[in-house]
């Protein structure tokens, strides 16, 4: 089979999808590209005009956007016309954690992985090479061909034979970083049996990247490459906060922890941030795949090994929301508490699996009133997030939540202030004016070691932060 690829078709236009396909048309001017998706209010906002709307926030991604879309870049919802046109194909579409049936909770959803195939099974036509984007379980690649091997599709309307070759192509970003990580990834990994096709891809990700950075492997190599990467990257945080909460019994400091265990070059310094705990769409629901793949292989100590980073994690969340009931002499009922920031992490809007929701849900349950404020996350996102939350509370008189459209809002009024994401704007916060909003004994709960202790506590506020105590 040759391929000679000019038009592609990205099914799925998230946070992915969307960014991902803007760089490859940047790069590469003289493909043209359709990202399709079936949520026409995504792809609406992919198409407005005030760049400010986009659905995804991402520094760098206006400026992205602004040079290619409808110069060969181009949102659409007419999702068979775009895939009936194109050479290469990426699914870039969701897969959470199923939430019933076989593996609930563990296993990936892979539905819209086998819808997105059997669009691609019908509507394609000539040779077509499908490219996995999203992150998948080990062997998925044998389902998709599966479906695209369907006999009674395998022809177009005019008789034309229909040939596919699947590869697995990963991809490596980080939120709020999307646009750096893409022009200038640590390496791209291309998992395939078809060295033709994987030659097509490699040569697009050529038109800016080394070919020292092309990984090539077999398709199983790739899929679990991915997985065992957010593991790994994971199961950092979750010792690092594992050491935090020693550090917090001792007297020791987790920031000088990080920093002599990390200039260890065999240890490294990235991913030492203790926090409150981590979050985003991906590292939970990828080691939750991997446990479920290792019990379905009938490895059960490696399951549980795994396991065991996500319960740290979430054991660290809920550690911290007792940390602060603690400090607020054990009630915080009809207290006023501040909540700074709700995005997963800082440069972005995204709100899945936040650590925030968390540490919110637990101080609302307790009694207290919140006054949240983020940069970038609109007030319907929260809502959603602390939706069954809200119900609850208005059934047993819980505590509540608004929406702050400023820090001086947020805590004017407050008995206590918690930053919950690493937004830079929390770093040079002006604690004299705060500490005369606030009501004494105030404290500050810094869940990710951002702030100047000695100005925070030279104001008289109390101060916690997470692996240093107060
Ligand atoms: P997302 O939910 O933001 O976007 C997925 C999009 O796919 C949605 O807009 C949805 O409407 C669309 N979609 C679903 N089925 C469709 C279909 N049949 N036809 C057309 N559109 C369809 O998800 P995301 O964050 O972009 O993640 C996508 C995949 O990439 C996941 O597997 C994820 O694990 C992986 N991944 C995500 C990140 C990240 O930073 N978010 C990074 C690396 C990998
Ligand atoms: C992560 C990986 O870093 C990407 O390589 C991967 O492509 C992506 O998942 C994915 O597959 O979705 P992302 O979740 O966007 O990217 O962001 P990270 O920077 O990894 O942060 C994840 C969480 O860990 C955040 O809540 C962050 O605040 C937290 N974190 C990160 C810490 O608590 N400490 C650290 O040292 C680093």
């Amino acid at each position: 089979m040759t391929f000679n690829i000019k038009k592609i078709c990205c099914i799925g236009a998230g946070y992915v999808g969307g960014p991902t396909m803007a760089v490859i048309a940047d790069r590469c001017p003289n493909l043209i590209i359709n990202v399709v998706d079936l949520n026409l209010e995504r792809i609406n906002a992919w198409n407005n005009s005030d760049l400010s709307k986009l659905p995804v926030y991402e520094p760098g991604l206006d400026e992205v956007i602004k040079r290619c879309r409808n110069r060969n870049l181009y949102f659409s919802n007419e999702i068979e016309k775009h895939i009936s046109s194109a050479d290469m194909i990426f699914i870039s579409v969701n897969t959470p954690t199923k939430r019933k049936g076989v593996g609930a909770g563990q296993a990936s959803d892979i539905k819209w992985v086998e819808k997105s195939a059997r669009q691609v099974a019908k509507y394609a036509n000539g040779t077509t090479i499908v490219v996995e984007k999203s992150t998948l379980p080990v062997k998925t690649a044998e389902t998709i061909k599966a479906i695209l091997e369907t006999s009674n599709q395998n022809q177009t309307i005019n008789g034309e034979n229909k040939e596919f070759s699947v590869l697995s192509n990963p991809e490596f970003l980080a939120e709020g970083t999307a646009i750096k990580d893409l022009e200038n990834p640590d390496r791209v990994l291309i998992g395939g049996d078809s060295q033709e096709a994987i030659k097509a891809l490699e040569s697009i990700y050529l038109n800016w990247i080394n070919s020292e950075k092309i990984i090539k492997t077999n398709l199983w190599s790739s899929e679990l490459s991915k997985l065992t990467a957010n593991a790994f990257l994971a199961q950092r945080i979750s010792s690092i906060n594992s050491i935090s909460a020693i550090c917090e019994e001792t007297g020791a400091n987790i920031k000088e922890v990080a920093g002599a265990i990390g200039m260890d070059t065999r240890i490294g310094n990235k991913f030492l941030s203790a926090g409150p705990g981590f979050g985003g769409s991906c590292f939970k629901k990828d080691i939750l795949n991997l446990v479920y793949l290792c019990n379905h292989f009938n490895l059960p100590e490696v399951a549980k090994y795994w396991q065991n980073v996500v319960e740290i994690n979430e054991w660290q969340n809920h550690r911290i929301s007792k940390v602060i009931v603690n400090k607020l002499f054990g009630t915080i009922s009809e207290k006023k508490i501040a909540i700074l920031g709700f995005s997963f992490k800082a440069n972005t809007n995204d709100t899945r699996e936040s650590p925030a929701i968390g540490i919110c849900r637990d101080l609302i349950e307790e009694g207290s009133s919140l006054a949240i404020y983020d940069p970038r996350v609109e007030e319907k996102q929260i809502k959603l997030c602390l939706e069954s939350m809200e119900e609850i509370s208005n059934l047993n008189n819980l505590g509540n939540w608004h929406l702050s459209r400023s820090v001086i809002d947020a805590v004017t009024g407050a008995d206590a202030i918690v930053i919950t994401t690493d937004w830079t704007e929390f770093k040079s916060l002006k604690w004299e004016e705060i500490s005369k909003k606030m009501r004494a004994p105030s404290w500050l709960f810094d869940t990710r070691n951002l702030v100047d202790i000695e100005e925070v506590k030279k104001h008289g506020i109390n101060f916690w932060g997470v692996g240093c105590g107060s």
